[in-house]
């Protein structure tokens, strides 16, 4: 059997730049080299552990979907599913509760900061989001996890998880990695981090208009520290040129040694290269959209496929730990 990548994406939003150019092209190239079993699921039952709004939940875990297929994902090389399809998942991290202890889930930082942001949802659902991400790794028995660092400390659960299980009940559980697709860093719009969904102000959309991807570039802070140096604001303009537009790079360089650049002329290069760049992804993106059989379809047929495997991972951990 192929060794399995599992990638669960949260349903909060869309898709932006960052994640484009971040995982989804590096998710493409796995794709192209089919060395690896992949599976893409939006994570709809963990969104459900934070305060949320049911009808957004439904159009955004779609609107995932569809980016996904828009971007190059091909479903009959990969595997796109919603996690609350295959209600295995949700049995199997019921069956790993029994080896994890209530103390050591209120450790986990990510636990702590939820209940920080929401003090009135602090709930059991929230306490068993790592049970329920391990779950959703092992149950495909994937050995490889493309996440940011902030999410270590939940492979570490599912590493802990995969060795009770092993050790008390012989399953074959993998020790499952975090793993780095091979794509770039994009920093934050602000100057400041990286793109990322929940910093606003941070982010271009895979679905803005030229008017917004300029607005939103042009916005970029750019004054000048003292002494010539480049400020972090500058310093992303030229990450983001280098991406784009590199060949004109040079040209921007010596005009901005040589003081005479405008500032707001670099700035809208850079935004009409990006809008360039994400056209050919809007318009099929479009076309998608309006088939709505075609995305029913794929979300059936995910659903169909990774069942059976989790179908029979949970058969063989009810068999070995007694309840059949
Ligand atoms: N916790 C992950 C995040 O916040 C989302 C997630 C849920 C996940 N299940 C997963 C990621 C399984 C990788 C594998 O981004």
């Amino acid at each position: 059997m192929k060794k399995c990548v599992f990638s669960g994406i949260r349903a909060t939003g869309r898709l932006h730049l960052g994640n484009y150019l971040g995982a989804v092209k590096g998710f493409l190239e796995i794709q192209e080299k089919g060395d690896y079993e992949m599976v893409y699921c939006v994570v709809d039952v963990h969104s459900i552990t934070t305060p949320y709004k049911p009808d957004e939940l439904k159009k955004n875990k779609r609107e995932i979907i569809i980016d996904y297929l828009a971007a190059g994902l091909d479903p009959k090389k990969s595997i796109l599913i919603y996690q609350s399809d295959i209600p295995e998942h949700m049995e199997l991290a019921f069956y790993f509760s029994t080896v994890e202890t209530i103390a050591r889930m209120m450790h986990l930082p990510t636990y702590k900061e939820k209940v920080k942001q929401y003090p009135q949802s602090n709930t059991m659902a929230l306490l068993n989001y790592p049970i329920l991400m391990a779950a959703d790794i092992l149950i495909y028995k994937a050995g490889l996890v493309p996440v940011g660092i902030d999410q270590e400390p939940h492979l570490e659960v599912a590493r802990e998880i995969a060795r009770k299980m092993n050790q008390t009940y012989g399953t074959d559980f993998p020790e499952p990695v975090r793993f780095a697709t091979k794509g770039e860093y994009i920093p934050s719009l602000t100057g400041e981090g990286k793109m990322s969904k929940t910093v606003v102000n941070s982010f271009i959309n895979l679905t803005d208009s030229l008017e917004e991807i300029r607005k939103k570039i042009r916005s970029v802070p750019t004054a000048t520290a003292a002494g010539g140096e480049m400020s972090p604001g500058l310093k992303t303009l030229f990450t983001f040129a280098q991406l784009f537009i590199p060949s004109e790079v040079e040209g921007f360089k010596k005009s901005y040694e040589g003081r005479t650049l405008q500032f707001v002329t670099l700035k809208d290069r850079i935004a009409e290269a990006i809008y360039a760049d994400l056209k050919p992804f809007q318009e099929r993106r479009v076309k998608i959209a309006a088939d709505q059989k075609y995305v029913d379809e794929v979300i059936k047929d995910g659903a169909a496929r990774a069942r059976k495997i989790a179908r029979e991972t949970v058969r063989e951990v009810k068999e070995k730990m007694g309840l059949s």
